[in-house]
């Protein structure tokens, strides 16, 4: 058996009258006196492609007309211009080999709409609907298009660890790593991680930040893009356990130069995703959000907003809107600020700036008012925080003084401060959560929703 064409590409090219094979699975069957008519996907498109059986063929009465949605099969035949409507091109079958059947007194996904909740009870066969298919596919492109912008841009695409021993955040959120007996774990009330595969505590990456910094400076503009874990224990529909983040690192930038970059990738995402995906972009616009397509030009259309945290949290105090946790300058905005400034005050992105450094992360370089950090994240409208970033603290000084004040033992960082002792630079660099942006593109409200296999509290 040989790879198939595409039907993508058989919709794209339609070569009219000539003998071709495809796969797929049914979508729908409807039998008329002397022939059926199939709907068959292979995934590679929304549009699947209508296969016309007549009952001249041999397997017509014992397989064709018992197949129900979901079996399997690999069709030969001739490409012709469809006299209905629905399609502009038919499949006429001299031979049809069904692969595999799909009992429909048990195969869940019956050509009906469910709901997404159901859904993720079934991740392994969700793919095969129109909506989580379309979202693979976004997704997909998607990863591509992070590659294009930062490739054609010089960037370089670094390969960060998974398994770390520092805590980039410093939100103490992270899953350990372990190979010791979980049975005989605690001698005398502590573990003896000495003992343990790397001889000191391991955990799961929470960002590939750090590690993107050294590579910065040594060769100039990376980037690395891959998978982070956070054992928060938030159940929003905003927020993975797993989850994948692009981060770029560029060595002599700061904030603004940060800030540009950001704004100018949010765009390429979207555009190219527009450009390439139009057909599954349409099928959100019409059944999950209807005014999604405006939403994604208003954020072509405009260049984003950018005020000071401090000035957010004027206008945040200013306004008549009730939040639930009250507004003061220095605390964390909460996702109803975010989507305030983000919805009302200024209907586009905002990028926020400048935020307290109590609650920002040490690496954020200290602006001169000695409050307040160059950092900046980006807010959408509909989604809250999509980027989180900064200018990093190059300073050796300031940094060895910040991770004193907030508790940081300097010993397990000595090669990040080496960054510092050693040909230091301006740098800076942002974090990009990958669903987030699909959420957006796609209008999808719940994150498990553009993630293949969802990892959040309790499930996996
Ligand atoms: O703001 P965060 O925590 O920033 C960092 O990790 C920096 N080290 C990035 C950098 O400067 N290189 O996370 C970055 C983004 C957030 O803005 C958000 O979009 C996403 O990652 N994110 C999550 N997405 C899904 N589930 C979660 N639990 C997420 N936590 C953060
Ligand atoms: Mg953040």
């Amino acid at each position: 058996m040989k790879n198939t064409l595409q039907i993508k590409n058989i919709l794209r090219q339609q070569p009219i009258h000539s003998e071709i094979t495809i796969s797929g699975w049914l979508k729908s069957k409807r039998d008329s006196k002397k022939l059926s008519f199939l709907d068959v996907s292979d995934g590679s498109s929304l549009s699947g492609l209508q296969v016309i059986a007549e009952n001249t063929l041999a397997n017509y009465n014992n397989q064709i007309t018992k197949l129900t949605t979901g079996c399997s099969l690999t069709v030969r035949g001739t490409l012709l211009p469809s006299p209905a409507k629905g399609q502009e091109v038919e499949l006429h079958a001299a031979d049809i080999q069904v692969h595999g059947w799909a009992d429909p007194e048990e195969y869940p996904l019956q050509k009906k709409r469910h709901s997404f909740e159901f859904l993720r009870s079934i991740a392994h066969l969700r793919g095969r609907t129109n909506s989580l298919g379309a979202v693979a596919r976004i997704r997909s492109r998607l990863s591509y298009a992070v590659h294009h912008f930062f490739q054609e841009r010089g960037f370089f695409q670094i390969h960060t660890p998974i398994i770390t021993t520092s805590d980039c955040e410093g939100a103490g959120d992270m899953f350990t790593v372990t190979a010791l007996d979980l049975d005989q774990l605690c001698t005398n009330g502590t573990v003896d991680f000495s003992k343990d595969f790397f001889g000191s505590p391991a955990r799961l990456t929470v960002s590939g930040q750090l590690e993107a910094e050294a590579y910065a400076l040594a060769l100039g503009n990376v980037y690395t893009f891959g998978p982070t874990f956070r054992a928060e224990n938030s159940h929003t529909s905003r927020h993975l356990a797993e989850f994948w983040m692009v981060e770029p690192e560029m060595a002599f930038c700061d904030l603004q130069g940060d800030m540009d970059l950001a704004e100018e990738m949010l765009k390429f995402l979207i555009n190219d995703c527009l450009e390439n995906c139009a057909e599954d972009i349409a099928l959100f616009a019409q059944f999950i959000d209807k005014k999604l397509m405006d939403k994604l030009d208003n954020v072509l259309q405009h260049d984003f907003a950018r005020i000071s945290y401090t000035e957010a949290v004027l206008e945040l105090e200013k306004s008549a809107k009730h939040f639930d946790f009250p507004v003061k300058w220095g605390i964390d905005l909460q996702s109803e600020h975010e989507r305030f400034l983000a919805e009302n005050l200024m209907q586009r992105p905002v990028i926020v700036t400048d935020y307290p450094k109590s609650i920002k992360p040490v690496y954020m370089r200290l602006n001169d008012d000695e409050k307040t950090v160059a950092a900046m994240d980006i807010l959408f409208p509909g989604i809250g925080e999509i980027i989180g970033g900064s200018q990093r603290e190059e300073r050796f000084d300031q940094l060895e003084s910040a991770m004193t004040d907030a508790d940081v033992a300097a010993g397990d960082y000595q090669w990040y401060l080496d960054l510092r002792r050693y040909g230091t630079v301006p740098h800076a660099g942002f974090g990009l959560g990958f669903e987030r942006i699909i959420q957006f593109i796609t209008g999808m409200g719940n994150i498990r929703d553009v993630i293949a296999f969802p990892r959040t509290p309790g499930s996996a």
